[in-house]
């Protein structure tokens, strides 16, 4: 069994060590939800009874969770299972005699560990394996998880060599445009979705808040950090997504990760779509309630899995985003607003992607399906967004509300957002209020790019006619090496890969912005058609003869040519009133 799953494994993720060590759990090789559910189907097929993603996650080990299949199979110590898994023992260096003294070690070292149970030095170390003498616990470098990043890194590395396409240093406002090393890049990296980061309006209220209440409020807002500009921004974010009430939070992140691990706890259930954001993920994992993950976007099956699950639970959420980030495409808001009241579920919609762009005044999934908004229970938004500042929020009913306010850990254990990061998310808040043309440019962008692609034989996924558009390529290295040659051409936009997206469905994911021009769009969509057929043609290593560079780059569109030829014109004025001044004073 421990080999069946092992093969499994090495099926489902990608990058493992040739010799994987059953002792460790699946998290240890970076099993995501995709990857434990089709595990998990196979190995139902294969035991002939249903063994769930969710259960197979829960085993510490590969080792523990073998031992159980075999059990519930039926399987006794003299069983073939048993002999398969000592040749397997055997093999890998683990002795079954060493590893009896072990356990009966283990388990004087639990009731010992009992007994200690009071005192302030006791053990708290797993008691039914010794792993402190196993060298992937301790040498940072063959840690499971350390290593997989390596081989990672590695990868890239070998298709695109030292110029990574992550962390580089840009300069400059992250807009349509960019600065990296002091060329200009047509920028598909940016959050600042309707071009308000870099606002004059909006930095000079953000420069307000700084001068009147500091750089931080110093406290949490409970005891001394509440300033009037807070509670401001929240009653603009409640009344933006139509709700009574909002919390602010200091990160998106955290405003996931706290409200739904703190709100949600055992024996209560989540179930939530298996693109979830990881925050989301982190948060299912804090509250210790069973979550499992429904097919994506696919609200029969939620359904289905509602009808099986949901009674043995106490408090039920559904979990969604408005627009999914890697894919970009937008959630079944009605049908999960049906299935919600069908199951008496709580309804929770992530709208970091979707506030501000969907619906005609940015306002949300909730304006764009036009639905009754508070037949969603916990709005979730970020300011890291078409905010452009940082911080993220929960907006509900005024009950929901002052609970998270009086006991959400999120937000009474940490400091209040900072006033610069207030200020710019209400000023940033007030006008996209009155300037609903940002929105509208926005989406024609969006329609526009997503066009230009598929003209060009690309595949833009489900995405809507929002901010993110994903283009997938197929294979991890085509990716790569496609990022890198736009980034040669004068175009930054990242690649994705796996275990970031499933295997075989690598992307490149191009943020759209109301302030891309479409001289920038079609620029984006000419280079890549061109670069893309050049590698395929042309074999992975043959760089250096195709190298991008030699073709025609971004030298900063006729945007920045108008600029510079107004600047320069300035700059004539100027010189030409000087000398005509000098003549003047001197004859
Ligand atoms: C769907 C989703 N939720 C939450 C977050 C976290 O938001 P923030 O980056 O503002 O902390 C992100 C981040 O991009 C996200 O994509």
């Amino acid at each position: 069994m421990i080999n069946k799953i092992i093969s499994l494994l090495k099926q489902h993720v990608s990058d493992l060590p040739s010799q994987i060590n059953p002792d460790f759990s699946f998290s240890d090789f970076g099993l995501d939800s995709n990857a434990s559910i089709s595990i998990a189907a196979a190995l139902s097929q294969y035991v002939g009874f249903e063994i769930s993603a969710i259960e197979l996650q829960k085993y510490e080990s590969i080792r523990s969770a073998a031992e159980e299949i075999v059990r519930k199979m039926g399987g006794n110590s003299n069983s073939d299972e048993k002999i398969k898994e000592k040749e397997f023992n055997d093999e890998n260096g683990s002795n079954s005699e060493n590893e009896g003294k072990k356990q009966k070690k283990d388990k004087k070292d639990k009731k010992k560990s009992k007994k200690q149970k009071n005192s302030q030095f006791s053990s708290s170390a797993p008691s039914k394996r010794v792993y402190s003498t196993v060298e992937e616990y301790y040498i940072i470098p063959k840690i499971p998880e350390v290593h997989k990043e390596t081989k990672r890194m590695d990868l890239m590395k070998r298709v695109v060599g030292s110029d990574v396409p992550y962390l580089r240093i840009s300069d400059g406002v992250n807009d349509d445009q960019i600065i990296i090393e002091s060329k200009p890049y047509i920028n598909y990296t940016s959050y600042n979705y309707l071009g308000l980061s870099g606002d004059k309006r909006v930095t000079r209220f953000a420069q307000q808040c700084i001068a009147r209440f500091g750089t931080s409020v110093s406290s949490s807002r409970v005891v001394g950090g509440t300033r009037i500009i807070h509670y401001q921004l929240e009653r603009a974010l409640a009344s933006m997504v139509g709700a009574e009430d909002a919390l602010l939070y200091v990160g998106g992140f955290m405003a996931n990760e706290s409200t739904i691990g703190h709100f949600m706890k055992e024996p209560d259930l989540i179930v939530y779509d298996i693109l979830a954001h990881s925050s989301i993920v982190q948060g299912n994992r804090n509250s210790h309630a069973t979550a499992i993950p429904f097919p994506h976007n696919d609200v029969a099956a939620l359904d289905q899995l509602l009808i099986k699950q949901r009674k043995y639970h106490k408090k039920c959420m559904i979990i969604a985003e408005g627009v999914y980030s890697m894919d970009g495409d937008v959630c079944d808001l009605p049908g999960l607003i049906e299935i919600k009241k069908k199951h008496k579920a709580i309804l929770f919609i992530d709208e970091a992607h979707s506030i501000g762009v969907m619906g005609d005044h940015g306002r949300g999934v909730g304006e764009y399906f036009k639905i009754n908004t508070k037949d969603v229970d916990l709005w979730m938004g970020t300011l890291s967004k078409s905010f452009a500042s940082c911080g993220g929020y929960i907006a509900g009913t005024h009950s929901l509300i002052d609970f998270l306010r009086g006991t959400s850990p999120g937000f009474i254990y940490s400091a209040g957002m900072p006033p610069a990061q207030v200020g710019a998310a209400l000023a940033s808040a007030m006008i996209i209020k009155k300037e609903q043309w940002r929105v509208q440019k926005l989406h024609k962008n969006a329609e526009y790019f997503k066009d230009l692609l598929i003209e060009r034989g690309f595949n833009a996924g489900n995405s809507g006619l929002g901010s993110v558009i994903p283009c997938i390529i197929g294979t991890s290295e085509n990716t790569l090496r496609l990022a890198d040659h736009l980034h040669k051409r004068g175009v930054e936009a990242s690649p994705y890969y796996a275990p970031a997206v499933e295997e075989g469905k690598a992307r490149i994911r191009f943020f759209i912005s109301s302030t891309h021009t479409f001289e920038e769009l079609k620029f984006t969509a000419d280079v890549m058609k061109e670069e893309f057929d050049i590698i395929l043609k042309h074999k992975l290593g043959d760089n250096q003869v195709k190298d991008p560079s030699y073709r025609k780059r971004w030298k900063g569109g006729a945007k920045k040519q108008v600029v510079d030829t107004v600047a320069k014109i300035g700059v004539g004025i100027v010189l030409a009133s000087i000398i005509l001044f000098l003549i003047w004073v001197l004859y």
